[in-house]
C-alpha cells in the first residue's frame, strides 16, 4: 500500500458496491464535467465542523445526525427539504434542553444518493436486473433500461444537492431557525400528538426565556446565535468518482478537501482496511465517519482507526455504531475497550437504525421503534459503564408523515405500513416517531448530566 495519496488513489485498489456502466468512456466524460463544477461546500466550513466535533469527542457537545436513506429525485421538493429541516430543528431544541450543551446539526441529505446492496442483481417474477444503487446511478423501477447504470444521473444529483444545499443555507441564516420561531416548526399532523403537546410546553419554556432575554438587551439582532444555526451536511462516501471529482485544494491550506459535503462517511460494507473506499477516506481533510457494525472485531477497528486518523486528532473520525438492539451488548463493550486503551480520540454515535431492519408478515422492510430506541438506551448505557462518552446519534427520518417504521405512539401497526411507504431504499421514521425518540433521548442526557446512569443500565436489562 503506497503512502502517497492523491484523490485517485484509491483507483485499482480492490473495491466493493461498483455500478458496471455499459460505457466507461462515458462515464469519464461525465467525471471530468463534473472536475470543472464549482464546490459545493468550502473546506472552512468543514474545518469549523471538524472543530465542533471535537467538543463533542471531549465530550462538551452532543451531535444530532439524520436524514434520507436514499435521497431520490422524485421526491425532490422544496416543501420535503423545509420539512425535513424543521424536524432536525425540533430534535435539536429538544436535545439542547437534555443535554445542556451544543448540539451538533448534521444532515444526511443533500448529497446523499449511492446505496450499497446485498446484492448485485435483484429478482422479480423470474426475470433478473441489477439492484437499484440509487438515483445517482440508476432508477428504482424495474426495467432493464431503467436498471443500467446512467453517468448523467451524476450531473442531476450534483445540481439537485447544491439546490438542497443553497436552501438550507437560506433557511439556517435567513431567519427560518431563529429561536423565535420554534412553534412553528411543529407540522399539523405532530402538533395533535403527545409528542407535538409535549414540544409546545417546552417552546412555551424556551419563548418565555426569548422574553427575558430581550428584557436584558439580547436579541435577534444583538445575538446571531438566537437568530442563525450552524447545519453541515453529510452522506456515505460509496460513489468515489463522483467524490473524486469534487475534491479540490483548499487554496487556504493547500489541503485537499472532498468538496461534495461538510463531513462524509465510509459504510459498513465498504470498510476493508486496503481497500479503495478508506484509502480515499484517508487522505481528505474534511471530518469523516465510519459505520461499525455487528462483525467489526476489535483489532480490525484498531488497524482502521489508524488508517483514518493517522494523527490522532479529535473530531476528524467519528463512529458510527449499528450493533443492532440484540447484539449492541456483546460487541460494543470490545470496540470501547480497544479505543480507550489505545487513547485514541473519536466521537462515539449510535445509529439504532440500520442493524434493527427486518422483513414484517406482508413483506415490507421496517423497523420496529422499541427496538431502536432498545439500542439507544443499550448503547447509552454501555457507555456509561465503560466511562466513555456517548456522543451523538444518527437517523433516518423525513419529515413526511411516512408510514414505514413500525410503532411509536401514533400508533403505526404492520397493516398501515401500505398507507404511506414512500422510501427508496430503507425505512425512516416519520416527523412524530422522531421527535418520540428526541424526547426518550433528552431523558437519557438529563439523566446522565444528573449522573444518574441507574436509569439507562436497567432499561439495558429489560431490553435485553
Ligand atoms: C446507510 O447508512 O444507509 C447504510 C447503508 O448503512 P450501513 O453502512 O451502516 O449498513
Ligand atoms: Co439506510
Amino acid at each position: 500500500m503506497s503512502e502517497t495519496w492523491s484523490p485517485d488513489s484509491w483507483r485499482g485498489l480492490p473495491i466493493r458496491q461498483v455500478p458496471g456502466y455499459p460505457d466507461e468512456a462515458a462515464l469519464t466524460r461525465v467525471e471530468e464535467t463534473l472536475h470543472r463544477f464549482p464546490p459545493l461546500v468550502f473546506a472552512g466550513e468543514a474545518r469549523r465542523l471538524k472543530e465542533r466535533l471535537a467538543a463533542v469527542a471531549a465530550g462538551k457537545a452532543f451531535l444530532l445526525q439524520g436524514g434520507d436513506c436514499a435521497e431520490s429525485f422524485a421526491e425532490f421538493h422544496p416543501n420535503n427539504i423545509r420539512d425535513m429541516f424543521k424536524v432536525l430543528l425540533q430534535m435539536a431544541v429538544v436535545l439542547t434542553f437534555g443535554a445542556g450543551c451544543p448540539v451538533v446539526k448534521v444532515g444526511r441529505f443533500a448529497g446523499q444518493f449511492a446505496k450499497p446492496r446485498s446484492s448485485d442483481t435483484e429478482t422479480q417474477d423470474g426475470r433478473t436486473l441489477p439492484s437499484y444503487r440509487g438515483d445517482i446511478i440508476n432508477s428504482l423501477e424495474f426495467d432493464a433500461a431503467a436498471r443500467e447504470p446512467d453517468p448523467q444521473r451524476m450531473v442531476q444529483a450534483y445540481s439537485q444537492s447544491a439546490a438542497t444545499l443553497n436552501l438550507l443555507r437560506a433557511f439556517s441564516q435567513g431567519g427560518y431557525a431563529d429561536l423565535h420561531r420554534v412553534h412553528a416548526w411543529n407540522q399539523d399532523f405532530v402538533a395533535d400528538s403527545p409528542q407535538g403537546e409535549r414540544y409546545r410546553a417546552l417552546a412555551d419554556r424556551l419563548t418565555e426565556t426569548l422574553n427575558f432575554m430581550e428584557a436584558c438587551g439580547l436579541t435577534s439582532e444583538t445575538t446571531p446565535q438566537i437568530r442563525e444555526t450552524e447545519f453541515y451536511t453529510s452522506h456515505e462516501a460509496l460513489f468515489l468518482s463522483y467524490e473524486e471529482a469534487l475534491t479540490r485544494i483548499d487554496s487556504t491550506t493547500g489541503d485537499w478537501y472532498d468538496c461534495s459535503a461538510h463531513l462524509v462517511w465510509l459504510g459498513d460494507r465498504t470498510r476493508q482496511v486496503d481497500g479503495a473506499h478508506a484509502e480515499f477516506l484517508r487522505g481528505i481533510k474534511n471530518p469523516i465517519g465510519m459505520k461499525c457494525g455487528p462483525t467489526l472485531e476489535p483489532d480490525d477497528l484498531l488497524r482502521l482507526v489508524d488508517r483514518l486518523n493517522a494523527r490522532n486528532e479529535p473530531g476528524r473520525l467519528t463512529l458510527i455504531t449499528r450493533m443492532g438492539a440484540d447484539k449492541v451488548e456483546a460487541r460494543l463493550p470490545y470496540l470501547i475497550r480497544a479505543v480507550q486503551r489505545e487513547g485514541r480520540e473519536v466521537v462515539w454515535c449510535c445509529d439504532p437504525m440500520h442493524g434493527n431492519t427486518i422483513t414484517s408478515s406482508n413483506g415490507y422492510k421496517t423497523r420496529v421503534f422499541g427496538r431502536i430506541l432498545d439500542e439507544l438506551h443499550g448503547a447509552f448505557a454501555i457507555h456509561a459503564a465503560e466511562g466513555s462518552y456517548a456522543g451523538g446519534v444518527h437517523f433516518e427520518l423525513t419529515g413526511q408523515n411516512v408510514t414505514e417504521c413500525i410503532g411509536g405512539a401514533q400508533g403505526v401497526s404492520e397493516t398501515s405500513l401500505a398507507e404511506r411507504y414512500l422510501t427508496h431504499c430503507d425505512p425512516r421514521l416519520n416527523a412524530s416517531q422522531a421527535l418520540e425518540l428526541a424526547f426518550e433521548i433528552a431523558e437519557a442526557l438529563k439523566q446522565r448530566r444528573q449522573g444518574n446512569a441507574v436509569n439507562g443500565v436497567s432499561r439495558l436489562g429489560a431490553a435485553l
